[in-house]
């Protein structure tokens, strides 16, 4: 069963990760981030594709999630882990923080959301009840005790527009309806893995404190700060992970 991994921000490449070859897929709804890379990570097959591409150029409302997604399915990727930097609304999402949502709010808007609208023969709605594959989620959370890795089990991630960071009333408001961390990638990402039925969790990382909750003002050095701290954490999180 073929196993992908998706970076974001700050993860980019994978340690590790003894690259076999690079493979460029057309898909019939774009161009995806980048070519896939395949490789050998602790033993196993594992494919790997960097969301916003190997140069960190594509912002997130402008990911081609469709085309991600399909080529991932096309070369045989049953199972995804995604990667992403999230802001932190809980008091438990620190910034460096390493965590595993369980659900998911849709604040996006105006994204190639779906493969179900064109040439259809019947109207289909997949269930969306449980986002994130339990499973999958439980593989993270085993792994992460394996490697002795305090990380949040569960909680709701708020996915946002972006590009811009969020106003502090948005996060208000954010929380007030229950989000524990916010980001703008999870989502179409998530929901179009359920439409081709691959298996999809997530790993976030919290970069900085979400708009509003921490005096001082979000700057991209201390976003880089943390996630250098919290992406080491992950790539020892997949050392474990990968091998099972
Ligand atoms: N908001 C949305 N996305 C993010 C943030 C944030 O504060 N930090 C990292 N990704």
């Amino acid at each position: 069963m073929a196993v992908a991994i998706i970076g974001g921000t700050g993860l980019t490449r994978l340690d590790h990760l003894e690259i076999t070859h690079r493979e460029v897929v057309h898909t019939p709804y774009g161009e995806p981030s980048g070519p896939i890379t395949h490789g050998i990570l602790h033993g196993r097959e594992v494919l790997f594709l960097a969301r916003h591409g190997y140069g960190h150029t594509i912002p997130p409302h402008r990911v081609n999630y469709r085309a991600n997604l399909w080529a991932l399915q096309h070369l045989g990727v049953e199972r995804l882990f995604a990667v992403a930097a999230v802001g932190g609304i809980h008091e438990a999402m620190y910034p460096g923080r390493v965590g595993f949502p369980d659900q998911v709010i849709d604040y996006t808007w105006d994204r190639k959301h779906t493969f179900f609208e064109d040439d259809l023969t019947h109207v289909t709605h997949i269930d969306f009840t449980y986002p994130y594959d339990d499973a999958m989620r439980q593989l993270l959370m085993a792994a992460a005790r394996e490697v002795d890795l305090d990380a949040v089990e569960g909680g709701t991630y708020g996915a946002t527009q972006g590009p811009r960071l969020e106003t502090a009333a948005e996060i208000r408001r954010m929380k007030r309806d229950g989000c524990d961390v916010v980001g703008m990638t999870g989502m179409p990402e998530a929901a179009l893995a359920r439409e081709l039925g691959i298996g999809y969790a997530s790993c976030t990382v919290v970069a900085n404190w979400a708009a509003g909750l921490d005096p001082a003002p979000i700057t991209m050095e201390e976003i880089e700060r943390h996630l250098n701290t919290g992406m080491e954490n992950v790539r020892q999180l997949f050392g474990a992970l990968i091998p099972k």
